[in-house]
């Protein structure tokens, strides 16, 4: 079987050759992500494997089954760059849980870092000052963190709040009256999330209804100094009302796993190129924002199950039988 990998880096090739050992199939590694442009690159390939900034586009798609393609496999677990509506016969599938906690955890990196400003000591101290002047924060005991989106990585992230001592608040559109009791935290409606919440937290998927849900209107409604988490897709968040909210003050800190235009910029390394985003510079350039590369999933345990699922995934598609993670 001949599988097609898209927007590969040296860590892909390093695990996927480790599990496919075990399957022995005919991986060709492109760099270049899955577009309409690219999609060609798959012809004479069964799967192609896609990334979270591959764009599988009708048109994509299209190129894809009519040269051959039977099965698009995500590695990862957002699908909202597939236009699932035009897969036509292409069975797609992706992987839902690796590790909810190397996202949690990675949020819970950028929350400590923004509140404590740990990067800011960082740069002082490797210069030989020793001065706190400036690296005032709080304590996150006794605060309230407002989660939206309670699945698996949201529901870990609440245990390690709660670990601190914090009073979490949650908005879901499902909710799980279960964990509520279990893990001891209260749904509550939007409004009431954002006007009461020290720290908010985004965990749900980009869908349109949560398309920029952070906006002017929702930040207008939120505590003042509020620090906000998005380790989750960066259009979540609308960047213009974000810089200006952040440049009157009434945004705290901000901690970005995720960026709205990410797909020209994260996961390279362009230091040495002149490309800049405008936006992105200038958030990268404030005092109280820090911007982490779409690194969240970046674990040992995260990257292992990531590469032995989908190949379980399209052993499974491609041997015609039933997989749990179809979409
Ligand atoms: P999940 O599917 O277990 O949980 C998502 C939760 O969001 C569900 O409880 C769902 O009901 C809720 N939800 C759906 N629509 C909503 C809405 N309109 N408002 C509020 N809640 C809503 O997904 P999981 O594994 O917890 O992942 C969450 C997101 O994290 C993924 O969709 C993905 O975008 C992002 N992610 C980011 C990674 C990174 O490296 N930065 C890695 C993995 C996931």
């Amino acid at each position: 079987m001949k599988i097609a990998f898209f927007d590969t880096k040296e860590y892909d090739k390093k695990v996927f050759n480790k599990y496919n050992e075990k399957y022995g199939y005919d991986i060709t590694y492109f760099e270049s992500k899955l577009n309409a442009e690219t999609a060609l690159l798959a012809k004479g390939y069964d799967v192609v494997c896609i990334f979270v900034n591959d764009n599988a586009d009708a048109l994509a798609l299209k190129i894809l089954e009519e040269n051959g393609v039977k099965c698009v496999a995500l590695r990862c677990a957002g699908f909202n760059n597939v236009s699932l509506a035009d897969k036509g016969n292409l069975r797609v599938v992706r992987v839902p849980q690796y590790s909810p906690y190397s996202v949690a955890e990675h949020a819970v990196a950028l929350l400590l870092n923004i509140n404590r400003k740990i990067y800011k000591s960082y740069q002082r101290t490797k210069k030989y000052n020793f001065s706190i002047d400036g690296l005032l924060g709080f304590d996150i005991h006794g605060k309230t963190v407002g989660v939206i989106g309670t699945g698996k990585i949201g529901k870990v992230f609440i245990e390690i709040m709660n670990g601190f001592g914090a009073n979490v608040i949650a908005y879901d559109l499902f909710k799980d009256e279960n964990a509520e009791k279990e893990l001891g935290f209260k749904y509550v409606t939007l409004d009431e999330l954002y006007e009461k919440s020290d720290i908010i937290s985004l965990h749900c998927p980009l869908t349109e209804e949560t398309e920029k849900i952070i906006n002017k209107q929702s930040i207008d409604k939120m505590k003042d100094g509020v620090i906000i988490i998005n380790c989750s897709r960066g259009k979540l968040i609308n960047t213009d009302d974000l810089i200006n909210e952040l440049e009157t003050g009434k945004i705290g800190g901000v901690g970005l796993d995720v960026y709205e235009d990410e797909a020209d910029y994260f996961l390279r390394d362009l230091s040495n190129e002149y490309k800049r985003d405008v936006d992105l510079s200038l958030l990268l350039s404030m005092p109280n924002v820090l911007i982490t590369s779409h690194q969240a999933f970046f674990t040992q345990e995260a990257i292992n199950k990531i590469a032995s699922d989908t190949l379980e995934n399209i052993t499974k598609v491609m041997n015609g039988q039933a997989c749990e993670n179809e979409l």
